[in-house]
């Protein structure tokens, strides 16, 4: 694992959305895995001002996002539909066909999880994958003590996770309590993956991330077994690992 510290999270997020950059500008229809959640937010910005130069082109690429809320309606602002519509690809020239989110309102959520995963290998596979982590050490929805081995699916949120983000809720019983996630050996079989780590909340994680064993109650720790993974945190959430003295 490659771990970087930068000075701070408009440093982190700009290394990343370079990372973005090169891996678009050397194949255009690049495979892009994507996040949502608050810390993707300011490399999609720096993603778009970059559009907006003239530095990338959109057009020819393909991107997968990991998860997305069961029974919420598409157009519900919290929706990662709406969210991700919202913070890139309405600003940018992508061909919307070409932009693939779980779809948590078909009839058939089964069917809709194996399809996910299949059109993922049909497409060449994710070339580019960008995590987040949540404080409890998630990755896309795997929750603690998710197996290693499972592909997209059906879960159930943890308490812990469900309070984090009814934060974008006007109250917790409007936040859905299931959603479809990527699982973690769809994640791993990506060819690079970046997690972002952004701030104090994500320091426990961060380090057990880095510094501990691979374990499945901290489901990001499986990172450690990929064999082309960044890690780039800012000081808050990177700045005093013990491992890395
Ligand atoms: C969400 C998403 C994850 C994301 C994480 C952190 O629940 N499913 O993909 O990485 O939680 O969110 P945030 O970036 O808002 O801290």
């Amino acid at each position: 694992m490659k771990v970087i510290i930068a000075n701070n999270s408009l440093e982190a997020s700009k290394m990343v959305s370079d990372l973005i950059k090169e891996e678009i500008k050397n194949k255009n229809d690049s495979v892009i895995g994507l996040a949502t959640g608050s810390t993707p937010i300011k490399v999609y910005s720096n993603l778009i001002e970059n559009y907006k130069n003239g530095e990338i082109d959109f057009s020819e690429t393909i991107t997968f996002n990991l998860d997305e809320y069961i029974d919420l309606e598409k157009e519900n602002k919290n929706s990662y539909y709406s969210f991700m519509n919202k913070n890139l690809f309405d600003h940018i020239n992508i061909d919307k066909n070409n932009t693939y989110i779980p779809n948590g309102n078909s009839k058939d959520l089964e069917k809709e999880c194996k399809d996910y995963d299949r059109k993922i290998d049909e497409k060449g596979g994710i070339d580019l994958q960008l995590l987040g982590i949540g404080r409890n050490g998630h990755i896309a929805f795997n929750e603690p003590g998710s197996d290693f081995e499972l592909k997209t699916r059906i879960v159930d949120l943890s308490y812990e996770t469900i309070k984090d983000n009814s934060r974008n809720f006007e109250n917790i019983d409007d936040m859905p309590k299931k959603a479809i996630t990527m699982g973690i050996a769809s994640i791993m079989k990506a060819k690079k993956i970046i997690l972002l780590a952004l701030g104090e909340s994500k320091k426990d994680a961060l380090e057990k991330l880095i510094c501990g064993e691979v374990d499945k109650n901290l489901p990001a720790s499986i990172l450690q077994k990929h064999s082309n993974v960044y890690i780039i945190a800012d000081k808050e959430a990177g700045g005093n690992l013990t491992c890395l003295d």
